[in-house]
């Protein structure tokens, strides 16, 4: 998402510009190229040379100190940038924007660009309070620009407050979705996907269940693959794994309440991917309590319900994928859950190899349809995998 993508980054005057390198570096990691520009105050934190020295470009701060004839540098910087970052923006700095000036280089160039502004206000916690400052953000907010709230928690006064730089990470992962919610270009922009992850849990008692060893690691990045296309994503799993804050999340533990959140939203939906790990059994009786050791125990099963099969019943305009997890007879077991789940798509996997499948970060699948060939994704990442399956639904949604 930060591959290539132009960043112009405005560092200003508070004790938070030493946690903005960290913000720099990583977007430079993600492959952005970055340019800075600092105000007078922000050097008094941090010396110039440090933003020089790892953006790996020349750092702007005198709007006079034109060195290079054939441009004006504040205008020639907001002309170059794809996306505007304000990190640490101070409220002397968003007063200043809200209002229009352009008294040093970082203000000027801001009231040139036309590109997108993500603001990370820091500050005193009563400095963010102030009616002065809320308005000022509103009014930015009102011109477009994503406000990142800051977070609350010991500030350098020495007490707690809101007012704190995010982590870089937190920080990241807003400015991923505003970009997405800025580009009406991308391919699922409009599309409502479900996906379902991880490996259901069937209670015993209050302390015991029936699982497997799914992790939820391919459902989850199918969910952030989908995301990042543009799709509104519900994720319902049964994984903890974190998730990306555009994704709406629903978590559940057993194959029952699994049917019941997919089967509520599956007539909204474009595309449902059943990634989960569904338990074909759970225990016909949970206990109330912790069962007591006995010499012998016998656990009586009952079958869940299929929920991919009652989807595909009810099925109208939708695209239905699914996974097909299997020791033995591949392509004849996945090609028949195909037929008989009425799928468009089925995504079958080897889970009798220990380095790929559940409870790994790698895997190798191949995808069967109704009618194409079929298309193998060779060992790789699951992030990879899910990109590559996603482009697939992309082409079936087409
Ligand atoms: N699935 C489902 N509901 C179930 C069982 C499975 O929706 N009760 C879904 C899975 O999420 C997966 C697909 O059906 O997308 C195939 O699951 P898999 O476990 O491979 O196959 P089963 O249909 O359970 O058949 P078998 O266990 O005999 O291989």
């Amino acid at each position: 998402m930060f591959k290539d993508k132009k960043i112009a980054f405005y560092v200003t005057g508070g004790i938070a510009v030493y946690k903005s390198i960290q913000l720099m570096r990583d977007l430079i990691k993600l492959g952005a190229e970055v340019k800075v520009a600092m105000t007078p105050a922000a050097a008094e934190f941090v010396a110039p040379l440090t933003f020089q020295v790892l953006s790996k470009n020349a750092v702007h701060m005198d709007t006079f100190s034109e060195e290079l004839p054939q441009y004006v540098q504040h205008i020639h910087l907001a002309d170059w940038a794809d996306l505007n970052i304000v990190a640490p923006a101070t409220a002397n700095t968003v007063a200043k924007l809200a209002h229009g000036f352009a008294d040093n280089f970082v203000t000027s160039a801001l009231l040139a660009t036309t590109s997108p502004l993500f603001v990370v206000p820091a500050m005193n916690e009563h400095m963010y309070e102030h009616p002065a400052t809320q308005e000022n953000l509103q009014i930015l907010q009102n011109r477009g620009a994503y406000i990142m709230e800051p977070e609350t928690g010991f500030l350098a006064e020495g007490y707690s407050g809101k007012g704190r730089f995010p982590e870089s990470a937190a920080i990241i992962e807003a400015l991923e979705s505003f970009l997405i919610d800025l580009d009406e270009q991308l391919p699922l922009k409009g599309k409502s996907i479900l996906i379902t992850a991880g490996g259901t849990k069937e209670r015993i008692d209050p302390v015991r269940y029936i699982s497997n060893d799914s992790s939820g690691k391919m459902g989850h990045a199918l969910a952030e693959a989908a995301c990042r296309q543009g799709a509104e994503v519900t994720l319902i799993t049964a994984s903890s794994l974190p998730v990306h804050k555009k994704i709406r999340t629903i978590s559940i533990d057993s194959a029952a309440a699994l049917y019941k959140e997919v089967d509520q939203r599956f007539d909204q939906t474009d595309a449902l991917i059943m990634a989960a790990a569904v338990s074909d059994y759970a225990p016909a009786h949970q206990a109330d309590h912790k069962m007591k050791k006995q010499d012998q125990l016998t656990i009586e099963l009952k079958k869940n319900r299929d929920i991919l099969k009652a989807m595909g019943k009810k099925k109208a305009h939708q695209i239905l994928i699914g996974f097909a997890a299997e020791t033995e007879h591949i392509e004849q077991y996945a090609l028949k859950k195909l037929k008989e789940k009425n799928l468009d798509m089925i995504v079958a996997n080897d889970v009798g190899q220990s380095d790929r499948g559940f409870n790994t970060d790698q895997n190798e699948v191949t995808i069967y349809f109704r009618a194409e060939e079929p298309a193998t994704i060779l060992l790789t990442d699951k992030t990879k995998v899910a990109e590559k399956i996603v482009q697939l639904l992309i082409q079936q949604m087409e």
